[in-house]
């Protein structure tokens, strides 16, 4: 399975969501092995994923050049290797491939739109965007609708997560109805991902939320979104908010 996180609106949740996402399919036995890569320059990925073999630092530049490359073990998380960030990325990037020995791969990418971005959309098996439910969400999401019938790219592939969502908020409930209403379930993921300092905590220890507060609601609901993306029916166990 090749994921593609993307939205051209910055500070959404793309880096959170990849990380953590990562974390809950070798959790719960739904991959063996994900392959991580961060392709922003901002490096946030990487800074979040501590790695034991800290040598090269532009694997992600190397892999879009077609390169055969070994992605470096996250230290402490099994099942979880990273393509470090660099600088510079080719643009576009030539055909792409699944790093050996991943059966997960999962794309972090810059917010923006570039030629790189239309090939990994293409590349993709389903684009993954997180946002916020609000009027700049949905303001990000029409022009990323946008981007895909002006690039001819699959629209359905697509998939929407409503993140840092309070359901206690009437504009996050309103947003939340006029998206499932226009996208149905199969594209507007029927998870949503808690609004909580949880997160920003575990990113500052080096740990996925699942680590740093298992029974938080968002570690459960990462949980959840790595079950629906796997093909696997949610978990309904009930936990405490943390
Ligand atoms: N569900 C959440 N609850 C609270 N804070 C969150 C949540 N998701 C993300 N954050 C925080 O919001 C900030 C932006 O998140 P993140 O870096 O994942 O967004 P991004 O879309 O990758 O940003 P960029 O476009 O700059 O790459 C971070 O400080 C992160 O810890
Ligand atoms: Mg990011």
């Amino acid at each position: 399975m090749r994921i593609v996180v993307q939205n051209q609106k910055g500070g959404v949740g793309k880096t959170t969501t990849a990380r953590n996402l990562a974390s809950a399919l070798v959790q719960q036995g739904l991959a063996a092995c994900v392959v991580l890569a961060d392709l922003d320059p901002q490096a946030h990925l990487s800074a979040m994923l501590p790695c034991a073999d800290a040598s090269a630092g532009d694997d992600a530049a190397r892999w879009l050049a077609g390169a055969d490359v070994r992605a470096a073990p996250v230290a402490g998380e099994t099942g979880l290797a990273l393509l470090r960030a660099a600088a510079d990325l080719p643009d576009p990037a030539p055909a792409l491939s699944m790093p050996a020995g991943a059966d997960w791969m999962i794309v972090d990418t810059a917010p923006g739109w570039s030629e790189l971005t239309v090939a990994l959309c293409r590349w993709a098996d389903l684009v993954l965007c997180p946002l916020e439910p609000d009027f700049l969400g949905l303001s990000g999401l029409a022009r990323l609708l946008e981007r895909f019938t002006q690039y001819d790219l699959p629209h359905d592939r697509l998939r929407f997560l409503l993140c840092r969502h309070s359901p206690r908020l009437n504009l996050h409930r309103d947003v939340q109805a006029r998206l499932a209403e226009r996208f149905g379930e199969s594209q507007l993921l029927p998870v949503t991902i808690s609004n909580s300092v949880r997160i920003s905590e575990s990113a500052g220890f080096g740990r996925s939320v699942l680590a740093h507060a298992p029974d938080s609601a968002c570690a459960l609901e990462y949980l959840t979104l790595a079950r629906l993306l796997a093909g696997t029916p949610p978990i309904s166990t009930k936990r405490s908010v943390a």
